[in-house]
């Protein structure tokens, strides 16, 4: 089989590789100054989502750079509500900013009927990527999970606390149910077309699920996450999914079983032994994590350390090495060179 080829892929088809699979979130990004470069040519950051040339580029540098074993399509999560119709602009020290969504006419300004039409320019970069990346390395398309999705939707903007989407799912769980449907249709769309383009692998974030108590938790997210996967692998069978329900911790458990994920990415609060230990109901399923972004930012030979501990913490499982959450901004590049190779050459 082609895919006996990628480590990646074998890992999500549920074996062990050694060492194991490696790439990262948010691997190409502001810490790389040939992203930077890039960036300062895109007139804003959603037109850089949205320019082939510029995003299959930025894909590609950190894959020049290190012995990453996956590419992530560079674009954003927040390209489906732009392509629902919301305004959304990225604002350079704020963060995103959105029109929010608090009411009926609000959800009705979101309008799914040019969702691919939008998105095209995003295809096109999958297909260019599937093309350009060398023979081992996976290409892994994504979305927002449409909780985290309302949440930026409905509170207009980033947040530590999402208390606005939290209290309108309580206050009209009706009107945000029917946010949630569109949201949930949306992204099946969206990672469909993904793989029609080229997408081998696919990672659903689920950036803000542990603001959710259990009930919600598994009402908002568990409920979507499951009905995404199943959606997805009606259509394209062989295509495995990875889910990254951040901050859940012992929920975690309710997302290994029976959702169809291939793999569960791991926060940085989550220890991996216990993770090893108790997330194995579906069958072969793989861990993904979870190295804490802040390691790279201090000396490297704790960087090494820690990646070390992972390493032995998920040996009894098939395992993908990542980080519990995007690399920051603040990265030096030669920490992320040392940790790769330190990976490459069997964590010694
Ligand atoms: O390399 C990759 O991982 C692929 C590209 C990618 C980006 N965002 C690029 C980006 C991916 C997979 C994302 C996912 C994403 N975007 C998430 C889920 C993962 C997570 O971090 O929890 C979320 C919540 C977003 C929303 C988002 N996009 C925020 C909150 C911000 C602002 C914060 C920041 O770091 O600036 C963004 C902007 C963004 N997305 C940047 C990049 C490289 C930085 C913007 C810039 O370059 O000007």
């Amino acid at each position: 089989m082609e895919h006996d080829e990628k480590p990646l892929l074998t890992v999500l088809s549920g074996r062990r590789v050694n060492p194991p699979p490696v790439w990262f979130m948010r691997q190409a990004g502001r810490y790389l100054p040939e992203y930077r470069a890039v960036r300062a040519r895109a007139r804003s950051f959603l037109d850089l989502c949205y320019t082939p040339d510029l995003a299959v580029e930025v894909t590609l540098q950190p894959i020049r750079r290190f012995a990453l074993d996956a590419a992530i399509l560079f674009s954003d999560i927040l390209v489906i509500p732009h392509a629902l119709g919301a305004a959304v602009k990225f604002n350079e020290r704020e963060g995103p900013q959105l029109d929010p969504v608090t009411d009926g006419a609000g959800l009705a300004r979101l309008d799914p009927a040019r969702l691919h039409e939008r998105l095209a320019p995003v295809y096109e970069t999958v297909r260019r990527l599937r093309s350009a990346l060398p023979e081992h390395v996976t290409l892994i398309g994504f979305a927002g999970a449409p909780w985290t999705l309302a949440a930026y939707l409905v509170e207009g903007r980033g947040s530590k606390e999402f208390l606005q989407p939290r209290l309108l799912a309580r206050r009209d769980p009706s009107l945000f149910a029917a946010l949630m449907e569109l949201l949930t249709e949306a992204v099946i769309e969206f990672l469909s077309a993904q793989i029609a383009a080229g997408a081998e692998a696919l990672q659903l974030f689920d950036s803000w699920a542990g603001v959710l108590p259990e009930s919600e938790l598994r009402r908002w997210c568990l409920a979507p996450a499951r009905r995404i996967v199943a959606a997805l692998r009606e259509r394209h069978p062989h295509v495995p999914v990875i889910l990254f329900p951040r901050g859940v911790g012992a929920s975690l458990t309710l997302f290994a079983s029976d959702t169809g994920a291939r793999a569960l990415s791991l926060d940085t609060g989550v220890p991996m032994a216990w993770a090893a230990a108790e997330l194995d109901r579906e069958a072969g399923l793989a861990l993904q994590g979870n190295l804490d972004p802040v390691a790279l930012l201090g000396p490297e030979a704790d960087l090494l350390e820690e990646a070390g501990a992972i390493l032995r913490a998920a040996a009894s499982r098939p395992h993908i090495f990542n980080l519990g959450h995007g690399i920051l901004p603040a990265t030096p590049p030669e920490r992320v060179e040392a940790l790769v190779r330190y990976l490459k050459s069997g964590g010694e």
